[in-house]
């Protein structure tokens, strides 16, 4: 307890000479999340579309001072890489790959299968030849195409259900379970040079992590290629579930595989579920709203408390971990405003709605010390 009040006593003062509770909009960080973690894992961010344009000024000079590593949000999801049956459209991925070049950004491309934002000429296909026609020249095209200049992909996306049985997706429904396999293996006959994931949340839980080794087995079984498991890592405060996050990341080492955390995020607002399943929405109403103004300091102390046991966590498993991505820069950009209800205001991330770091991204650094 002492211990606790001590340490949030050490970063209410390391905030201070920062210049977080100064008022200042421009109060640099003192240190950096990629430097601090450079001998152990790559720190990425997910980019939306403004940033990779370098329209979002105040976001430029933060993520390059803090990440190493970065994934678009939306922009090589297929509904916008690939608008229409023969028309793909590639300007704002080839400008997140030269943004990466540039700055030494490790670029995950995101994502190659996925049954969500497709396109609207493939949301109601019924001709299982047609699918499998979008599927594979959607592979080859754009997997050739940023071979060797995305450092990874995640290949499929969420194929899984909760119980670990195989989502009954458009791919799934109309290709069969094998689709996921067939992916891996498109993707690396035309990007041989670039690590291949298989991406979901709530695949530390040990149902679906089950589901998810047997998909890795089949994969490694056909003689094909899959360097990596993404865990999302879309989370509650209050409720990481670390001991199964811990348990996955051994378990799916033990196979030989990488683990990526690719999505982190940290939820503060009231909600009835967990993970990440686009199609479950709520109503927001004042309840499911209750910080507008700004967040409690027991809350922040608890979302600071929860990110530092996450990199205490990612630290003493650092060999089997290569990357950990958050969400989005800061937190007015992440997409839990907006989801599961509408409108929300939420606080997920380690920088605050000014490009502040949070206490959370102190006590993330403090993990090193
Ligand atoms: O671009 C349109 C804009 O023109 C329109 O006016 C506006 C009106 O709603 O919508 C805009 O599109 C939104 C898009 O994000 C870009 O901002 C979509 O409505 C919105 O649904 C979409 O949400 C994205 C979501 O995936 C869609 O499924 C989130 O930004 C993105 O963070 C989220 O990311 C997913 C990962 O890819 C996979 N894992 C789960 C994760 C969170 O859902």
């Amino acid at each position: 307890m002492l211990k606790n009040k001590c340490s949030w006593l050490a970063i209410t003062a390391a905030m201070f000479l920062s210049g977080y509770t100064s008022g200042q909009n421009n109060a640099a960080p003192a240190a950096s999340l990629k430097e601090t973690f450079k001998n152990d894992f790559l720190i990425g961010t997910a980019l939306n579309a403004s940033q990779i344009e370098g329209k979002d000024t105040r976001a430029a000079a933060l993520i390059l001072q803090q990440f190493n590593a970065a994934t678009p949000e939306n922009i090589m999801k297929s509904m916008i890489i690939h608008p229409a049956w023969d028309r793909y459209d590639f300007d704002l991925a080839d400008k997140l790959v030269d943004y990466g070049k540039k700055n030494n950004i490790k670029i995950n491309g995101h994502t190659l299968v996925w049954h969500s934002q497709l396109p609207a000429f493939m949301r109601n296909m019924k001709d299982a030849d047609s699918v499998r026609k979008f599927f594979t020249d959607h592979i080859n095209t754009v997997a050739r195409r940023y071979s060797g200049k995305v450092f990874s992909w995640d290949v499929v996306n969420e194929a899984l259900n909760e119980d670990g049985t195989m989502r009954k997706s458009i791919f799934q429904q109309k290709l069969g379970d094998d689709f996921v396999t067939e992916a891996f293996r498109l993707a690396q006959a035309a990007s041989p040079n670039t690590e291949l994931y298989y991406n979901d949340y709530n695949n530390e839980q040990p149902a679906k992590r089950a589901g998810c080794i047997a998909l890795v087995k089949k994969i490694q079984a056909a003689g094909v290629r899959i360097d990596g498991v993404g865990i999302q890592g879309h989370w509650q405060i209050g409720k990481i579930p670390l001991k199964d996050i811990e348990e996955s990341i051994l378990q799916y080492a033990a196979l030989g595989l990488k683990v990526h955390i690719t999505e982190l995020d940290i939820e503060v607002l009231p909600r009835n579920f967990q993970g990440a399943d686009v199609s479950q929405r709520m109503e927001n109403n004042a309840a499911l709203n209750p910080y507008k103004t700004a967040l409690p300091d027991s809350v922040q102390q608890q979302l600071a408390n929860d990110y530092e046991a996450l990199f205490k966590l990612f630290l003493k498993h650092s060999d089997k971990i290569d990357r950990v991505t958050f969400w989005g820069v800061n937190d007015g950009q992440s997409w839990l405003n907006d989801w599961p209800a509408r409108g929300r205001t939420n606080y997920p991330l380690l920088f605050d709605r000014e490009f502040k770091p949070k206490p959370a991204f102190y006590k993330v650094i403090a993990t090193k010390n």
